[in-house]
């Protein structure tokens, strides 16, 4: 199959991260045609007002890819790619404002968003623009989260529309792979967000690490050592699950004995964790370090070759399609 997904280059890369997509992202390079790209452009439609951070998260995105070894995947970003650009405005003829109007994350945000002018078109146009990065490379799986399944659904009504118009079937229609997100709450015990300042980033170092996990909340019964716990309702048990103590009977019945009878503390329980996350995390640590400017513009220059290629064939399809040869 061939799969492709994106990312927004809007913040710093958290573990959050690393557990809902780029894991996933790996399974999938395994068996499959995998192409991975940062979204720059996509960032523009809500961050336009300030693009300071841009080409720095764009490069550290890139460098993370290649840390958490996606080196079988065609890693490029979407701004290199300028075909993007000529398939949204192809893509747009046939796409109703109403459909974009409808959008559940566009009327949310809309409403949601004061601090930022979100009354771009632009901004409307995202899923458009979504749209084609995905049509572009005739996709067949797009993974994402659930919030970004009704972008994909419209992708299709986009593909169809288009088929449909211009009497060609060039794209087929991509399917979403829903990929299933751990559960995994900020330092506070709050959703893990940039703005609450509570995440926790993928790249540092053992010592840092420890910093931020072990002062975490935790169960609130817990207030002295002597007091039992529930990890059911412990954020710190979430993490857990999502680095591996649970695949290990013996350490899980440690934790939910420890915890639940007050035989162990907290910190000790956090220790544990810690050592799951730097078991797991710090060889990619390490490959993040050595990773080079140059190493990095390397595997951009081959990504963006390679899907350079794929996106010229496709617009000489669609220009046939609709008539615009000269
Ligand atoms: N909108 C996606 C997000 O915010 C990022 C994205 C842009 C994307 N283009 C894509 C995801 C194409 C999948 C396919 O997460
Ligand atoms: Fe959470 Fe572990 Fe403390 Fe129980 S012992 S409350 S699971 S951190």
């Amino acid at each position: 199959m061939r799969i492709l997904s994106g990312i927004r280059p809007t913040g710093r890369v958290h573990i959050g991260h690393f557990v809902g997509v780029f894991e996933n992202w790996l399974k999938l390079q395994e068996d499959n045609d995998t192409f991975f790209f940062v979204a720059d452009w996509h960032a523009l439609t809500t961050n336009f007002e300030d693009t300071s951070t841009l080409r720095e998260y764009t490069k550290e995105l890139m460098k993370t890819f290649m840390a958490v070894g996606l080196n079988k995947s065609t890693l490029f970003v979407q701004s290199a790619i300028k075909e993007h650009a000529e398939l949204m405005v192809l893509l747009s003829m046939v796409t109703p404002v109403s459909w974009l109007e409808r959008v559940p994350t566009y009327k949310e945000m809309r409403q949601q968003i004061t601090d930022r002018d979100l009354s771009n078109s632009g901004f409307l146009m995202y899923p458009v623009l979504q749209a084609a990065d995905i049509l572009m490379y005739k996709a067949d799986g797009v993974p994402v989260g659930e919030d970004q399944v009704y972008h994909v659904e419209l992708t299709r009504e986009i593909a169809r529309r288009f088929n449909y118009t211009f009497k060609k079937e060039v794209f087929p229609e991509p399917k979403e792979l829903l990929s299933k997100v751990p559960k995994m709450l900020g330092t506070d015990g709050r959703k893990m967000s940039k703005s609450y300042g509570n995440t926790i980033p993928l790249i540092t170092t053992e010592n840092d690490m420890s910093k931020m996990i072990l002062p975490m909340i935790t169960d609130p019964a817990r207030k002295r050592r002597t007091d039992p716990g529930n990890p059911e309702i412990c954020p710190v048990w979430d993490y857990h699950k999502a680095f591996g103590t649970t695949d290990n009977p013996e350490e899980t019945q440690w934790v939910m004995e420890g915890c639940t009878q007050a035989k162990i503390g907290c910190i000790d329980c956090k220790k544990l964790l810690l050592k799951h996350m730097v078991e797991r995390l710090s060889p990619i640590w390490e490959r993040y370090d050595k990773i080079t400017e140059d190493d990095v513009n390397e595997t951009l220059e081959n990504g963006n070759a390679k899907a350079s290629s794929i996106a010229k064939q496709t617009m000489e399809e669609v220009r046939n399609a609709i008539g615009l040869m000269y």
